[in-house]
């Protein structure tokens, strides 16, 4: 396992804009599309206390202007970028300011989207088991999320010997769905989610419960995490 390279941080430090972030203003994103080396991201701007007409502003690093919005009911702001991959991390953060008839707001806090959506390791893995009793039989729906993590984010289902009977790519930040049919299958399962820089693994279940397990030695299995290789993201970053 290793910690970010310590120069990574250095620049997080370095990223400047004038003036300190206030609370008066949010910025907030969502991955909606992955391409090979750039992500379509919703950001939202957001300042609830604003009288409107109020004039929302997204800034990239260094003080340039990326777009501007003018919102007159009580939404927040929405700006679709398509955020390309640069060797520099820095030129990949992201800050909301707005005006209205009563003065500024903002900056926001700092978003660092190279982290977020280049080098950020699965965490928060949730697995959700319910049986079911369907037309063909019972059967496990088992939901997996990770709630954080770089997109994308692979789920597999795992067995207890390691075999992966199925696997999923969900639209960023959406759960996986795996149906496992009882009456054909026992033993151990998890769910695993996997990125570029990390895979993280979820408890081990018995399917179905109260089953004797084949292997009694698996309980063991328990919940494992682990990270795994480091991203190319972060290697370019290296460089
Ligand atoms: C974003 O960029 C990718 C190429 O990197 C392109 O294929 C895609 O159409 C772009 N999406 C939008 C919404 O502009
Ligand atoms: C799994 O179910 C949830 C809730 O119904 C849905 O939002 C999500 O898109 C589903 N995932 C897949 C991969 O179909």
């Amino acid at each position: 396992m290793r910690l970010l390279p310590l120069h990574f941080l250095a620049v997080l430090a370095a990223c400047s804009f004038s003036g300190e972030p206030t609370e008066d203003i949010t910025i907030a994103y969502k991955v909606l599309e992955v391409y090979p080396q750039s992500r379509w991201v919703l950001i939202t701007c957001y300042s609830p206390e604003a009288p409107r007409p109020i004039t929302y502003s997204l800034m990239a690093s260094r003080g340039v202007l990326v777009a501007t919005r003018v919102v007159r009911d009580d939404k927040p702001a929405s700006f679709n970028i398509n955020i390309t991959l640069k060797s520099s991390p820095d030129l990949l953060t992201y800050s909301c300011r707005a005006s209205s008839d009563l003065g500024t707001y903002g900056p926001s806090s700092w978003l660092q989207m190279y982290w977020e959506l280049w080098t950020k390791p699965v965490s928060q893995l949730q697995a959700d088991f319910t049986l079911r009793d369907g037309n063909s039989g019972p059967t496990a729906e088992l939901s997996c999320l990770a709630s954080s993590g770089s997109p994308p984010i692979i789920y597999r289902l795992v067995g207890n010997d390691g075999r992966i009977h199925a696997q999923q790519r969900p639209l960023h930040g959406k759960p996986a769905n795996f149906s496992i049919p009882l009456s054909q299958t026992f033993g151990w399962f998890r769910c695993e989610a996997a990125n570029g820089v990390s895979v993280e693994s979820s408890a081990s279940v018995l399917l179905p419960p109260g089953e004797l397990p084949l292997t009694p030695t698996c309980i063991l299995a328990g919940s494992l995490v682990s990270i795994a290789a480091i991203s190319y993201g972060m290697l370019r970053s290296t460089r």
